[in-house]
Parts: structure tokens; sequence; C-alpha cells
């Protein structure tokens, strides 16, 4: 009878099952619906470590943030490539990217690294300074001409503005020869092409957690076609029309060139699991951390202090003239109170999930314990659960802008559980070999964007007494939640 439910037996030395009641999806509901509500009850049911049937899989939920290095020392015996190449594969419609099965050589995590970290980020950071400029001033003038206030969502703003910088640092911007007297127009036509871009991102997006679930794309058509014209876009003849393309995406085009056996459209949809990749948690996590500023008198003179003494060190003038502000990686660097603004927005919102699958049967060695993994099984961490934990963080749903500063006003490194020292308190990038490559270039254009709307513009909520958005949790172990409504706000040209 167990079988024929697709039920298993808790075995001698396994973690405490929970196989849920409906057949096959077992616990699938439950979890989908509010995962912290979940696991917090099965943690005080079974304890540290339980196992739970989700959608036919069985996972075991390491919730002791001391056991949580045991993923990283176990390694050997655990893949984290199979499920991320495969999730990628489905949600976005490219061969496997997996070596293993022969239509790429590409060492896709190793691009990565090497063209969003070191060297290569002076140049995204760059980049990304300019690019916020000319969207915020430039690209939106219609809307900033006289000096009056605009009101707009506070979702759609930061979506509109990082999505088309971060599309134009990544993937360049169409040829424009200097003298062309036509160049406004060609910008206006550019920026149609970049917004009409985001709509199509937001309608596949919006189904990205379906995707991840296993349904199949041709079950959405307008999220399908969405999808498909993000890759005509992101044709390699359309991408050499453009100028000042990333290095990360020359170096990808190059690759896809020389070491894939992908078709036109299947390069193109590595460039849309890229262009989805740097989107899809930036923006909320810009959301977040603006509206808590704004909601927080005391962080906003915090952070406007600290933006305008580096502008002050850095012998930078804010003016309407055309001249754009400019703050490289060092000055960025130095400043930890949007650091910790930033931190704490994420640490209120993030709800990533760690996944690796077990290559075959072991023992899993946990601080004072052990537990036999079945070939298959997932071995998965909730931070969501540390983040929210009130023996971390104190008053754990409120935001507090420095609590990631320690009494010198540098940054907070030092958290406690059972009065020992943690070594993972705060973890919304995931952790291990396949933690996001792209962690250091989002904070810095997240920092980027703060320190321009603070220098360039007034800026207030339309209702000071609003109330928090709550967490749209259809995206639950995906990365950052977005809101479950938007905010309205009013923005300002500065007289400078
Ligand atoms: C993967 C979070 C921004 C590129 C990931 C993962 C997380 C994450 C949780 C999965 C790690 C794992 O499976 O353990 C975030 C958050 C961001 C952000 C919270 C913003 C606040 C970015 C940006 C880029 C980027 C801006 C690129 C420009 C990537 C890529 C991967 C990834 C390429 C896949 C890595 C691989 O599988 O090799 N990110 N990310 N991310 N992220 Fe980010």
């Amino acid at each position: 009878l167990w079988f024929l439910l697709g039920r298993r037996r808790r075995r001698q030395g396994e973690p405490p099952l929970e196989n849920g009641f409906l057949p096959y999806l077992g616990c699938a509901l439950q979890f989908g619906a509010n995962p912290l509500e979940f696991l917090r009850e099965k943690q005080k049911k079974y304890g540290h470590i339980f196992t739970c049937r989700v959608a036919g899989k069985y996972i075991h939920f390491l919730t002791d943030p001391f056991s949580y290095h045991a993923l990283i020392r176990q390694g050997k015996h655990l893949d984290w490539k199979k499920f991320h190449f495969a999730t990628s594969a489905k949600a976005f419609g490219h061969g496997s990217i997996d070596p293993a099965e022969g239509n790429t050589t590409e060492n896709f995590h190793q691009t990565f690294i090497r063209t969003l970290q070191g060297n290569a980020l002076d140049a995204l950071i760059e980049a990304m300074m300019e690019n916020l400029q000319y969207v915020m001033l430039q690209s939106r003038t219609s809307k900033l001409q006289s000096n009056t206030w605009v009101t707009e969502g506070l979702y759609t703003f930061c979506c509109q503005v990082m999505f088309e910088s971060g599309f134009l640092t990544l993937f360049g911007k169409e040829f424009n020869s200097n003298n062309d007297k036509n160049i406004s127009s060609k910008q206006e036509t550019e920026r149609a092409h970049i917004l009409n871009a985001l709509e199509n991102f937001k309608e596949f997006d919006k189904i990205f957690p379906a995707l991840v679930a296993g349904l199949p794309i041709h079950l959405f058509k307008s999220a399908h076609s969405a999808r498909e014209k993000l890759g005509e876009a992101l044709l390699h003849k359309n991408l050499v029309k453009r100028d000042n393309l990333s290095e990360l995406v020359t170096l990808r085009m190059f690759l896809n060139d020389t070491l894939s056996t992908f078709d036109d459209m299947e390069k193109a949809k590595t460039h849309v699991a890229l262009l989805w990749a740097s989107q899809a948690n930036t923006i909320p996590a810009t959301f977040w951390s603006l509206f808590y500023l704004l909601k927080s008198p005391e962080a906003m003179r915090a952070a406007t202090k600290e933006v305008q003494s580096i502008l002050e060190s850095a012998g930078e003038k804010v003016s309407l003239d055309g001249k754009h502000i400019s703050l490289n990686r060092k000055q960025l660097d130095n400043m930890p109170v949007l650091d910790s603004i930033i931190k704490e927005a994420m640490r209120l919102s993030s709800a990533s999930m760690t996944f690796r699958v077990a290559k075959e049967d072991f023992t899993l060695h946990l601080e004072n314990d052990f537990y036999n993994i079945r070939s298959d099984d997932i071995v998965a961490l909730y931070p969501q659960l540390l983040h929210f934990d009130p023996e971390i963080y104190a008053d754990p749903l409120t935001f507090k802008y420095d609590r990631f500063l320690n009494e010198n006003g540098e940054e907070k490194t030092d958290f406690y559980r059972n009065g020992r020292k943690l070594k993972y308190y705060y973890m919304p990038f995931g952790t291990g070999i396949a933690k996001c490559p792209g962690r250091l270039f989002a904070v810095h254009e997240i920092k980027q964007f703060l320190a321009l709307i603070f220098s360039y513009f007034e800026i207030e909520l339309v209702d000071n007494n609003v109330q928090c958005p709550s967490l749209d949790q259809s995206r639950a172990g995906l990365g950052i939640l977005q809101p479950a409504n938007d905010i309205d706000f009013r923005y300002r040209l500065k007289c400078l």
C-alpha cells in the first residue's frame, strides 16, 4: 500500500519523515502556501532535521545553522549542478548546459565568476554609474521637465530604472554615431525597445515559479511568446549591432559560438537566462531598500549623510548640466551605512533555498549526530528560518538600518545563537560552490541607485503612514520576494 501511494517508510538512521496527506504532492501545498510557517511547525515537531515529501521528491531540511557547513564539507556526496542545469534548460528553453550531455564544454559558473568579479567588476560598476544617470535624468526627461512632483508606484519605478540601466550595462547600446542629428529620436526608439523587453520579462517572470515546479511553458501562451521575443532580441545577429557589450556577454557569445552545438535561438536563450538572473532578484531588492529608507527618517538621514561625505571626499559635484557623478568601486565600498541598509532590506525579503542532490546513498554527518541519506534525495537549507530567528536578530520583523553596523560604525559580523558565534547568519545569495556570482555587482548597483536618487532628487512617500506591503510568497525558494502590492511615492529634481 505504501508503495502504491508513492510513499516511503522511514528506515533506521534516517531523519524523521513527513509524507504529507496527498498522493505524490505530499506536503507541496502546505509548503508552497507558507514555507516559513510550515518549516517552523515541522522543526517544532521533529527537531533540527526532518524529511518532507514534496511533489514526489524527498527533501531533508537542515534547520540548525551550526549544521549548514555539513553541506559544504560533505560536498563530494552532493551534486549542485544537475538541479540547476535542468531547471535552467526547462525554464529558459535552451538545450542542456551540462557538459556531460555533450551540447557544450563551457563551464558556465567559471565564465560568470570571471566576468562578474575581480577586474571585470570595475568596468561593470563604471558602466552602471553612467547608465543609471542616463536613465534617471536623460531618458525620463519628459517627466522631469518642469520642477513639479512626479507621482509613481515605487516598484514600477525601481523596475524601470534598474531594468533599463542593467540591460544597457550587460547588453550595451544600439549603435549611435555621435554626429547623428537624430540621436534623440534613436534614443527614444532604443528606450521603447528596452521597455518592451521589460514587459516581456515581467510576463515571463510571472510564471517562473510554475516552470521551476515542472509545468511546461506551453500551458502559458503569453508568457511563452514573451520568452521567445526576449530570445529574438538577444540573438547574436542582434547583439553584434550593439556597442559597449559587457565582457560577460562578449565572452558568453564567443563561448556559445566556439564550444557549443546550440542553434541561434538556444544561444540567445542562454542570454535570456542571464538577463533573468541579473534582474529578477535585483529589482525587488532595490525596491525594499528604498522603501524601508523612505519609511525610516533616521535611516534616510544616516544614508544621505554618508553619500554626501563620500561625494565630497571624491571631489564630485552634483549638477544638472550633463556632467555625471562618478564613484568607483573603492569609494562605493566605503559606505557601511548603505551596506547595512541593503543587507537589512534583503534579510527581511529574501526567501532563497539552497538545494543539493545526493549522488549516492551516504551518511550525512552533522555537529552531534549523523543520518542516512538515499541517492537522489535532496538536502536543503531555507535561510529565511535564520533571517527571522529572534535569537539571532532581536525583533526580527522590524527594519533596523544599523543592524549590520558595529559600535565603530563598521560592518558587524558577530551574530550569536545559544551563545555561540555563527558562521552563517546572512544568506540571500546562497552558499558554497553555487553562491551567486553576481552578488558583488548586485550590491554595488543598488548602492549606486540609492546614492544617485539622494543626490538628484527629493523623494517621499505619498502616504507616510502606509503599511509595509506583505511578501508575495509565490516566489518562495527562488530569491528575493516581491511586494504583494505597489506603493505610491513622489519625486522631483532638486534645485541644484
Ligand atoms: C545565482 C541571488 C543578483 C547572476 C543566484 C542564486 C541566488 C542568487 C540565491 C543561486 C545560488 C544557489 O543556487 O545556491 C541573487 C540576489 C541578487 C542577485 C539576491 C540581487 C539582490 C545577481 C546579478 C547577477 C546574478 C546582478 C548578474 C549580473 C547570477 C547567476 C547565477 C546566480 C549567473 C547562476 C550561477 C550558476 O549557477 O553558476 N543568485 N542574485 N545575480 N546569480 Fe544571482
